[in-house]
């Protein structure tokens, strides 16, 4: 007998990066793009003094929201906190889309947004991305909107390509659709994108355009991806309908006191973005040298083109090698993209490690 509904039985479950391929023992995880530093300090103290483990947390998390407000300067009531900000992204679906609505997704977009989707039963529609640095074009997007659209997701930047949409495009995107259209960007990897003048993460529209929201994570650049923390930037009104449907305590005490420390170390921050940049440009050079090819981008890893062609370095070829020398790198498959594989940037011992097999597998060497 069917039990479940039938958009759920249609969900490719989601598949973790930390899976070690079988008999392996790794000691260097490249395939989550957590922070290889940990976390700050500063919440490593709040860690080990917390003791409120009998009480329930603040429901609407107003201390660490006024932080959150206060530190990327937008109004209080404009910030919901979620566990992760794939929470938020669910909660989003839950909220504006129903059975027989379309949600736009770019095509090798997170993965969760499908999962989203189908989990209210409405349809993903994948966006094409052209080139073989695989852009997200306004145009295209705009051509995918139907009188059944109801979201776009967009990962900005993507996970796993990377890229994303320059400011003037994304004026123009949001300018362009209906305004019954809710435009999720998603910058879990914004605090990344220091270099790119390009790049906006997008609260500047908030004010303006109702019906766009921004959602951003600490799991990051403020290494807390085992707490579970992420939040929402959206008009008070999106906040209002939100709030009816979440969890009531969505985010723990020892969370919401995480986040307010985390906040309080910005050079924690700093240095995780400096070392990721530092490290990446290296691991750039290391792929060019090596004739591998990548897709240029700013966050914290790369992904890069290993073709099935190529009998001594294809995807699953390095995938294995890397991970019988303990690095383990995160396979595309489930995102349809057999041939690549994501590299997160790590600590310096284990880029060096992961350098000097890459340079092994050279096309100069013999
Ligand atoms: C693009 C993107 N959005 C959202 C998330 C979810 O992050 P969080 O840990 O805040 O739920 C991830 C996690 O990898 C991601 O890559």
């Amino acid at each position: 007998m069917k039990l479940a509904n039938d958009s759920i039985t249609h969900i490719k479950p989601y598949v973790a990066g930390n899976v070690t391929p079988d008999g392996f023992i790794f000691n260097h995880n490249l395939a989550s793009n957590e922070n290889p530093f940990g976390c700050s300090p500063i919440v490593s103290d709040v860690l080990k003094t917390y003791t409120a483990t009998h009480s329930y947390p603040d429901g609407n998390a107003i201390g660490l929201r006024k932080c959150i407000a206060h530190t990327f300067n937008v109004p209080f009531q404009t910030v919901l906190c979620g566990a992760g900000s794939e929470e938020i992204l669910h909660l989003l679906a839950r909220t504006y889309a129903t059975a027989g609505d379309e949600i736009l997704i770019p095509h090798y977009g997170f993965s969760v947004y499908a999962i989203a989707a189908l989990s209210v039963g409405a349809m993903p529609v994948f966006i094409p991305r052209e080139d073989d640095v695989l852009t997200l074009s306004v145009d295209t997007i705009l051509t995918c909107v139907t009188p059944k659209t109801r979201m776009i997701y967009l990962d900005h930047p993507g996970n796993p390509i990377g890229n994303f949409i320059n400011r003037s495009d994304l004026t123009r995107l949001i300018q362009s659709i209906p305004p019954h259209i809710l435009l999720v960007l998603d910058g879990a990897y914004a605090e990344y994108m220091t270099e790119d003048e390009n790049y906006t993460t997008g609260h500047e529209f908030v004010e303006h355009y109702p019906n766009v929201v921004i959602t951003r994570s600490f799991s990051k650049a403020y290494g807390l991806a085992g707490l579970r923390l992420g939040w929402l930037h959206a008009a008070p009104n999106i906040i209002n309908m939100i709030n009816r449907v979440r969890a009531p305590f969505n985010t723990s005490s020892l969370t919401q006191q995480a986040g307010i420390a985390a906040l309080a170390d910005h050079a924690f921050v700093e240095k995780t973005v400096i070392h990721t940049h530092h490290w990446r440009k290296k691991l750039e050079d290391t792929l060019t040298k090596a004739n591998i090819s990548f897709i240029p981008c700013s966050t914290n890893f790369t992904l890069i083109h290993a073709p099935e062609h190529d009998s001594k370095r294809n995807a699953t070829q390095l995938y294995h090698d890397l991970g019988r020398k303990g690095i383990i790198v995160r396979p595309m498959t489930m995102y349809q993209l057999p041939d690549y594989l994501r590299i997160s940037i790590g600590t310096e011992k284990a880029m060096k490690a992961l350098f000097i097999e890459i340079t092994s597998k050279s096309d100069h060497t013999p």
